[in-house]
């Protein structure tokens, strides 16, 4: 639009640095760099991103069609005098073809005070963490699950045929049917808990950044609907995982991210196994983040609005301490979780990775090509491995590590360039089978040859290795 409210339009009035201090939540380089000059993009960031007062003559100016008045039928300001006020957030945002506009309500940084219960996010870091791990195959029906102002169901209109978006909450419909609407899709909005609103209906991919922040249910800790789910502890993730299932087609997946608690003594892996025992889903799990219970009260009390140093905040952050040691929780991870309805009767697979550090991006495709690979190696014996000529991936590099002065190195690192980012140690076997994986031998004939070479027998060296070139063909080292 004229305006040049669009995502990289906003990039170019604020700046870089206004712009990354927004991005940090705070706006006072964005007010300065905007304030007394009228022209149409720092009008509507003043007065939509900023929650600031602007002029009608201002508004008119940079909505010279709709103008004011029109802006006002759509009550997404409130004309006072000569003076107008947003009455939400409505901030452009992009993928690689679209520029769409998000109302939502304002965030606590607008209104300087703690959030309504019935708050509805807009472009959350939770949000574009989902909307970057989704696949992006085309397919006839998915759900958004959890849609509050509708933001991943923009993201599936550019491969979907037939969305349902779904939310507990009819004010976070309302955004997302107005979001919808200005973008010009159509979807099938429905209000409900968790599966309830598609009972008995099947889709192709399921989504959801659903409300897993895990919250004690006292009566004096604020019921967020947009972060909290209502039930204790982790309860709301784990009845997705263990639900989902009967609304997947064969073949289909359903992604959603998650807060799950470790209790002391056991690892985040064994709590996923048991989570997983009864389910019958391949399941890719990736850990992000690990927090201890202090670090997770103070971002969800803060998140809330109650700032550090309140009295507000502390007594939220004890009653958050006392919930985890309730249940003897040692610390909380938060990850991105993949599950896929297997074809056929074949035992589903597991993969349980932590990665703490960054990632590709947009990692949809990478996760399209490890679920392939992981259903793969699922469906295949080792010979079958061994009777592949694989090839060293574009992105992977080794680096040799040595004492000053040493021949040979100590340490051989395998490292990913994208992906997940993986770094792998290598032993020389594996070393040198990936300094000959060219895509020309069969992994059978190259074992051999180094096998040969090394004085070692053949069926060792194959022992010792296929579970590595397992391992790194599942996430694209080897393809
Ligand atoms: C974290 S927000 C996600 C919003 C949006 N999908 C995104 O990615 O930004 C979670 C959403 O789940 C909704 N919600 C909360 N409890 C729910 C429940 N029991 N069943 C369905 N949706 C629920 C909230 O109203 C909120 O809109």
């Amino acid at each position: 639009m004229a305006a040049r409210f669009t995502v990289d339009g906003v990039a170019d009035r604020l700046g870089p640095l206004a712009s990354a201090a927004l991005h940090r939540e705070q706006p006072l380089p964005a007010l300065l760099e905007t304030a007394g000059s009228p022209d149409p993009c720092g009008t509507l960031v003043r007065l939509f991103t900023l929650g600031q007062q602007v002029t009608r003559a201002e508004l008119d100016a940079a909505l010279p069609t709709i103008r004011t008045a029109g802006v006002a039928t759509l009550r997404l300001v409130r004309p006072s005098g000569e003076q107008v006020t947003a009455t939400c957030d409505v901030r452009p945002y992009a993928d690689d073809t679209h520029d769409w506009w998000v109302a939502s309500d304002f965030s606590a940084l607008v209104t300087r005070q703690p959030l309504r219960p019935d708050h509805v996010l807009g472009i959350g870091g939770a949000t574009t963490t989902l909307a970057s791990w989704t696949i992006r195959r085309r397919v006839g029906r998915a759900l958004d699950l959890g849609t509050g102002a509708g933001v991943q169901a923009l993201h599936l209109d550019s491969h979907v045929e037939s969305i349902v978006a779904t939310d507990i909450s009819e004010r976070a419909l309302a955004f997302a049917r107005f979001n919808a609407a200005l973008a010009g899709l159509e979807v099938d909005f429905r209000v409900g808990d968790l599966l309830d609103p598609v009972a008995g209906e099947r889709f192709s991919l399921v989504v959801s950044n659903p409300p897993f922040v895990i919250t004690p249910r006292d009566e004096d800790v604020p019921v967020y609907e947009y972060r909290d789910g209502g039930r204790a502890g982790d309860t709301v993730v784990r009845s997705l995982v263990q639900q989902v299932e009967s609304v997947l087609e064969p073949g289909g997946v359903a992604q959603f991210l998650g807060n799950w608690e470790v209790p002391a003594g056991r690892s985040w892996r064994d709590v996923w196994d048991e989570w997983l025992e009864a389910v019958d889903l391949d399941a890719w799990v990736v850990q992000r983040e690990v927090q201890d219970p202090a670090e997770y009260a103070e971002l969800w009390s803060r998140d809330g609005g109650h700032l550090p140093g309140s009295a507000d905040h502390d007594r939220l952050c004890a009653a958050w301490l006392r919930d985890f040691a309730s249940r003897d929780v040692e610390s909380i991870g938060f990850g991105v979780v993949t599950l896929q309805r297997p074809v056929g009767g074949r035992a589903p697979w597991r993969s349980l990775d932590e990665v703490l550090g960054p990632v590709a991006a947009p990692m949809g495709p990478v996760v399209e090509a490890g679920l392939a690979a992981r259903t793969w190696l699922a469906e295949h014996p080792d010979d079958d491995v061994l009777d592949v000529a694989w090839s060293c991936a574009a992105d992977v590099t080794e680096e040799r590590h040595g004492r000053p002065g040493a021949e040979d190195p100590s340490v051989i690192l395998i490292r990913q360039g994208g992906g997940l980012r993986r770094v792998v140690r290598a032993d020389t076997l594996l070393a040198a089978y990936l300094g000959v994986a060219d895509g020309e031998l069969t992994a059978r004939v190259a074992l051999d040859a180094i096998a040969s070479l090394v004085q070692l027998d053949p069926d060792a060296v194959r022992r010792e290795l296929v579970p590595q070139i397992r391992d790194l063909v599942a996430d694209g080292l080897l393809t």
